[in-house]
């Protein structure tokens, strides 16, 4: 091959990857109308004979909570807008999409178990749901026991129905999800019980995802910064007191919740923390 005709060959490779690379990625934070969001809290209500599928939203935009005219099920919610590359994988795998799905309460994997298990006891109760492509992924943590179903589109438990959950969402870049599968195994003790993440993706998210890596040593809470794609800072929330007792007397089964979803998700911002508080005792 002549040399100019290399060039120009080299010159359109590089071009068509550039293309790739600069698609939209898909997998973010998702609110109600499927709109990109940097991150959200997601507050499913208890059920109080209305069914238990209610919840409350709130991100950057929304000033505090609000009530979805969503349910925590519908197909076009936040939780399944945001879930939808997952979804669609299920059906047809796209090339360069890797997740996990971590839970210490595991959902039925086929028709014919009986019943449920959950991890074993040296795992953490955390739980959560990592989703990534090429460019930026999706870091679900939640409270919500055998979430998401198993390869199902039919992602709700309807165990969870009676309680209060909660979710939080950050979207971050690729890269981060180096650290944040360190977190996964280090501090959270994730019990990974589905994923598919590709041989180019973190080694570090890889192997906590396969489970064929243990921490060394007992898990160690280190604070550590992560830096949503839109630069909000997330850290560590280990040994963050805020919410103490008696502050806001009102809404406690709230606070309780929001409290537990802090602490399994541990990481949150200062700033989020205050709009949670606020609109927890306005
Ligand atoms: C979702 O976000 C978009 C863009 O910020 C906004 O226009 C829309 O109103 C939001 N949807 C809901 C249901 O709040
Ligand atoms: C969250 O963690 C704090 C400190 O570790 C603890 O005092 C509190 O009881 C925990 N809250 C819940 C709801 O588990």
């Amino acid at each position: 091959m002549e040399m100019a005709t290399y060039r120009t060959v080299v010159a359109l490779l590089f071009c068509v990857v550039v293309l790739f690379q600069g698609c939209e990625s898909d997998v973010k934070c998702r609110n109600d109308s499927g709109a990109e969001v940097d991150w959200y809290i997601l507050y499913k209500l208890p059920n109080v004979k209305d069914g238990g599928l209610s919840y409350l939203y709130m991100d950057e935009s929304t000033g505090g909570w609000r009530r979805s005219t969503e349910k925590i099920n519908s197909r076009s919610g936040a939780l399944a807008n945001t879930l939808k590359p997952l979804l669609d994988f299920y059906n047809r795998k796209t090339e360069g999409f890797g997740y996990m799905l971590y839970n210490d309460q595991l959902p039925k994997q086929s028709r014919n178990q009986r019943r449920h298990t959950n991890a074993p006891s040296s795992f953490g109760h955390s739980k959560g749901v990592v989703m990534l492509d090429r460019q930026t992924g999706v870091w679900l943590s939640h409270s919500t026991p055998r979430f998401p179903t198993y390869r199902s589109k039919v992602f709700w438990p309807q165990s969870g129905n009676a309680n209060a959950q909660t979710f939080m969402c950050v979207t971050y870049s690729h890269d981060d999800f180096r650290e944040i599968g360190s977190q996964c195994k280090q501090k959270l003790l994730a019990y990974s019980y589905d994923s598919d993440i590709p041989k180019t993706f973190p080694n570090e998210l890889r192997c906590v995802a396969q489970r064929s890596c243990y921490p060394k040593k007992k898990p160690w809470f280190r604070e550590k910064m992560l830096t949503s794609l839109n630069g909000q800072q997330f850290h560590s929330f280990a040994k963050y007191k805020r919410f103490g007792d008696g502050e806001c007397s009102q809404f406690q089964m709230l606070k309780f919740h929001v409290r537990l979803m802090i602490n399994m998700t541990s990481i949150v911002t200062e700033q989020n923390l205050r709009h949670i508080f606020n609109s927890l005792c306005s």
